[in-house]
């Protein structure tokens, strides 16, 4: 229901003009987080276009997701500082506990894995995210109780 109110005032506001396209794609993935696939057919019939054509813009820039981004994102320092203070075993260790790789998400999507390079903590390396929130000096052990919270507050 929420992507029928985002897609209606994307299309009133924007108009039908082909070049409003792009626009509108990304007005829909800022508000719902990415493109419904059951959407583009809609899409494509208010800028008269084919499903095809679409399609093909949506494939053609990366920065489209035709499925739902992770619910928690975890960004893992991948720069020097981190490294020499062992970022490599953390990242390890992130992939072990969550059974994802780098860039990948768990299965059932609650959480993503992704690297960054220098979150500016690089004195109290190694640092990662958790939905943008910074945190410093993670260990493997310190990683799976802020994992175990993100979990609680799932859970409340
Ligand atoms: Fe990781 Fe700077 S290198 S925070």
């Amino acid at each position: 229901a929420a992507i029928d109110g985002i897609l209606a005032d994307l299309f009133a506001r924007l108009g039908d003009r082909q070049d409003q396209l792009l626009p509108v794609l990304h007005g829909l993935q800022e508000g719902a987080g990415y493109i419904p696939p059951e959407r583009v057919p809609e899409i494509a019939r208010h800028f008269n276009l084919s499903l095809a054509e679409v399609h093909g813009v949506i494939t053609f820039y990366h920065y489209f997701r035709s499925e739902p981004p992770p619910r928690c994102v975890i960004q893992v320092c991948r720069a020097e500082a981190c490294q020499s203070m062992g970022a490599d075993q953390l990242l390890e260790h992130a992939q072990a506990a969550l059974g994802c790789g780098l860039h990948g998400h768990t299965a059932d999507g609650a959480f993503g894995l992704e690297p960054v390079y220098c979150l500016g903590q690089c004195a109290s390396a190694p640092a990662l995210t958790i939905n943008e929130a910074v945190f410093a000096r993670v260990s493997p052990a310190r990683f799976d109780a802020l994992i175990a919270g993100v979990l609680a507050d799932d859970a409340r």
